[in-house]
Order: C-alpha cells, then structure tokens, then sequence
C-alpha cells in the first residue's frame, strides 16, 4: 500500500475527529461545571428581578415604611448578619419590624417559595 491510500483516510478520520471529539463532549471539567454554577445563580437572579419589579418594587424601590431598597448598603448590612435564608423566611412568612410591616411573600400569595427566594437573592446581590 501507498500514500495514495493513505492520505485520503487520514484525512476522513480527521474530519470525523473534528466533528465528533470536541472538548464539551469529554468529562464535565470544574470550569464547565462552575460555569453552569454561575449560569444558574445568574438566571435565579434574572428571575428574581421580574418577581422583585411586580411584586416588591411598589413599596422596596421607595422605602416607604422603611422598606430596604435594593442597593442601599447601610440599610442591609444589619438585616442580613442573621443570614439570607432568615431573610427568605421573614419574606415569606411577613413580620412586623422596626419600621413597619413586611406583609407575607410581599402580599402575593400565588408567588412560590423559590420565586420570593430569587427576589431577595435579587434585592441582596445589588449590593455588590
Ligand atoms: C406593602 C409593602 C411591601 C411589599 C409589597 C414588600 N415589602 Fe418587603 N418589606 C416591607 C417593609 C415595610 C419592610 C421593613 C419592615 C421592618 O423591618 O420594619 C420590608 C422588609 C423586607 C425584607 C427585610 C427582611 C429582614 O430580615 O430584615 C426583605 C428581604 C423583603 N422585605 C423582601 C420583600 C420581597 C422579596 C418582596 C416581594 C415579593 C417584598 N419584600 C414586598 C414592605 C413591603
């Protein structure tokens, strides 16, 4: 056998190489999985910010009766040294605070526990 033989094979074991062993279909690496990590935090937050606009912004972007706005350092820093998750519990349960009321999942009963939860995610992450 020759090159001639040869040459044309190689050439269509490369091409099918090509097509067929890109890196994405190897094992998950830890980049690709804290990619989707973050991905999924991203979209959560996306998400959390139409729950925030229909539902919380009414009262949270005007502080009225000292609700925290979003963004506002001073007025989070104290609120959240007990935590996140006692924020979303607070937020879906409602409280009586200092200031004045947090009705329960912001007066949106129909809202789910994980959308109230991608709310505050969204309200606290504007803080960075
Ligand atoms: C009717 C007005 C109103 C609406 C609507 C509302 N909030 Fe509030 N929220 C308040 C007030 C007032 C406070 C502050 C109460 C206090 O601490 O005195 C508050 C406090 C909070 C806090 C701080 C809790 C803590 O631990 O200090 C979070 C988080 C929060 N709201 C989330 C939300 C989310 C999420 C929504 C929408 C789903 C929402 N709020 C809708 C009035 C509102």
């Amino acid at each position: 056998m020759t090159m001639k033989f040869f040459t044309p094979v190689f050439i269509i074991v490369s091409l099918f190489c090509l097509g067929s062993c890109n890196p994405e279909k190897l094992p998950v690496s830890d980049e690709v999985l804290e990619s989707k990590a973050e991905a999924l935090a991203e979209r959560k937050i996306e998400e959390g910010k139409k729950i925030y606009e229909s539902n919380c912004a009414g009262c949270h972007d005007s502080g009225v009766s000292g609700a925290p706005k979003p963004g506002d350092k001073e007025a989070w820093r104290e609120r959240l040294a007990p935590g996140v998750a006692v924020m979303v519990k607070k937020s879906i349960e409602g409280y009586e605070g200092k200031t004045g009321v947090m009705p329960p999942k912001g007066g949106n009963s129909t809202l789910t526990d994980e959308e109230v939860s991608n709310a505050v995610d969204f309200m606290t992450v504007k803080l960075k």
